[in-house]
């Protein structure tokens, strides 16, 4: 059977195929749910499951994909074998990533072959690279869609047509100048919202994919935004972050330009907004503006991520990070000063092509200068055709882990230092929700985006309560609610 169906689907390819050209039309789209689903629910009665690797982005596609899903009637299930429809939105920024992707694809053929009617799409970064989709296809022939990062929003399509011909579907886009506005979105929390303010990255670190899958910076208008976050406000949700793969320069692009500093006061204003996040900031790009909005905003909270990757600006040039060490440590004093309590946390990758012994050392030195809430460690990957990928003097397997374990030492113990001089101190918590592994303990988060742990009970989820530190770790604090009129 699954045979058969192989060979039919690798002759009749969809007539949308491949298309090496992006859009080469500006402005905005506006999203339209397919005339088809108005009569019937294609998904009435049906389920789906998506699984995301990487980063934020991602997750915010993600829930894009739900909300087209939930507008064609399927529901969710957190079980792949009772799913009618499985999506894996994929992550290419390092290889392991991909290695999870290809591993979880094989574990579908079961699925599929008991449940033929089964869709299964592959969509995100991976399929942006040359020749990745036409591979899974081929390898993966139970796979019935795939899609790059910048049609997610044309999925609806992709499935009719895939269940009405039973061919395998596959469009990429190299590009996409448009935004599309209005695509419906189903979140995890109700509480917490990612709001995405531009696409794209523009930077091209010499190790880093992501300009190569993501496409050119793009910024979505404030007046989007702003409707956006309205839109959440009346349905609850009180915090917003705000994504782009270099917030610092948005706006640069629009009919009006508009800075991140103004957006950000902008957000602020808005009633019932009660904390503001953002990610990711580069640090060449922040300036003292920023620092200023937060400073002088209320519900701007005291957290930002500022990735420095390397402590040394010998490595830091052949990044094409375009800041050196000593520039970046100004940016953290000049933080610290203006943002009492500020809570930094930071990306970190060892062994780039040529990191000497010394340069590694000027990584572990800048950690325990800086003293990080959080830093995300990597092992440097090499991904195809970025400029990384052939320079000479690559570091062996051996000594980067070495490295690596070293450096999640030093970044472990500052961290809990960090988090241990908070012990005794009150703080306002978010409550998110019962923790994952005892349902009397609740958790929640600080306006520094702390995650805590306390007794509590139901009643305070969605409450921003006082909780009074009690123990902390490296990751998390511990505490007990403090009482309070709310
Ligand atoms: N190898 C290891 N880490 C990488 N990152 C990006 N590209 C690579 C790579 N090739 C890390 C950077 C970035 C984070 C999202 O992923 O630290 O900030
Ligand atoms: Fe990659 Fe650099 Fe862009 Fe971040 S700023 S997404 S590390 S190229």
């Amino acid at each position: 059977m699954t045979t058969e169906m192989k060979h039919s689907k690798s002759e009749e390819q969809s007539a949308l195929n491949h298309t090496d050209s992006g859009s080469a039309e500006h402005g905005i789209l506006m999203y339209k749910p397919l005339e088809s689903d108005k009569a019937k629910p294609m998904g009435q009665g049906l389920k789906y499951f998506i699984e995301t690797w990487g980063c934020q982005m991602n997750e915010e596609d993600s829930e894009k994909l739900a909300g087209m899903l939930k507008g064609m009637g399927y529901e969710p299930t957190p079980f792949k074998h009772q799913a009618d429809c499985i999506i894996f939105n994929t992550c290419c920024v390092r290889e392991n990533a991909e290695l999870k992707v290809y591993g979880n694809l094989g574990m579908l053929k079961k699925l599929k072959e008991k449940n033929p009617e089964m869709i299964i799409a592959v969509c995100g970064c991976m399929m942006q690279q040359q020749g990745v989709a036409e591979h899974i296809l081929k390898r993966y022939p139970y796979v019935d869609i795939v899609f790059g990062t910048h049609n997610a929003w044309k999925f609806p399509e992709y499935l009719f047509q895939a269940k009405r011909d039973k061919v395998q579907v596959r469009e990429i886009l190299s590009d996409e100048q448009r935004i599309v506005e209005g695509v419906p979105v189903e979140r995890e929390s109700g509480l917490s919202a990612y709001v995405t303010i531009m696409y794209g990255c523009d930077n091209f670190c010499s190790y880093c994919i992501v300009p190569y899958v993501r496409g050119r910076e793009k910024s979505r208008t404030p007046q989007a935004i702003l409707q956006e976050i309205r839109e959440l406000i009346a349905q609850g949700y009180v915090e917003f972050t705000l994504l782009g793969q270099n917030v610092n320069s948005y706006g640069k692009g629009l009919e009006e330009p508009v800075s991140f500093a103004q957006l950000l006061r902008m957000v602020n204003d808005l009633p019932g907004v009660r904390r503001i996040r953002f990610m990711t900031s580069h640090p060449k790009d922040i300036d003292l503006e920023v620092i200023r909005a937060m400073k002088e905003s209320e519900h701007i909270t005291e957290q930002i991520h500022l990735p420095v990757q390397s402590g040394s600006s010998r490595i830091l040039n052949i990044m094409n990070r375009k800041y050196d060490r000593e520039t970046y440590l100004d940016l953290i004093r000049t933080v610290r000063r203006e943002l009492p309590g500020v809570a930094i946390s930071t990306d970190i990758i060892v062994g780039f092509p040529g990191e000497t012994e010394e340069d590694f050392a000027e990584t572990l030195s800048l950690c325990e200068e800086v003293g990080y809430d959080l830093a995300f460690t990597f092992i440097y990957s090499n991904r195809n055709n970025t400029p990384a990928d052939r320079m000479p003097d690559q570091i062996s397997d051996e000594v980067k882990h070495e490295r690596f374990n070293r450096l999640v030492e030093v970044v472990n113990r500052k961290a809990m230092e960090r988090n241990e001089a908070l012990v005794g101190q009150i703080y306002e918590v978010l409550v998110e929700g019962p923790s994952k592994t005892n349902e009397t303990v609740f958790s929640g988060r600080t306006r520094t985006g702390k995650l805590v742990n306390f007794p509590g009970d139901a009643n305070l989820v969605g409450q921003f309560i006082p909780v009074r530190i009690t123990r902390a770790n490296s990751f998390n604090l511990y505490g007990e609610a403090v009482e309070h009129s709310s």
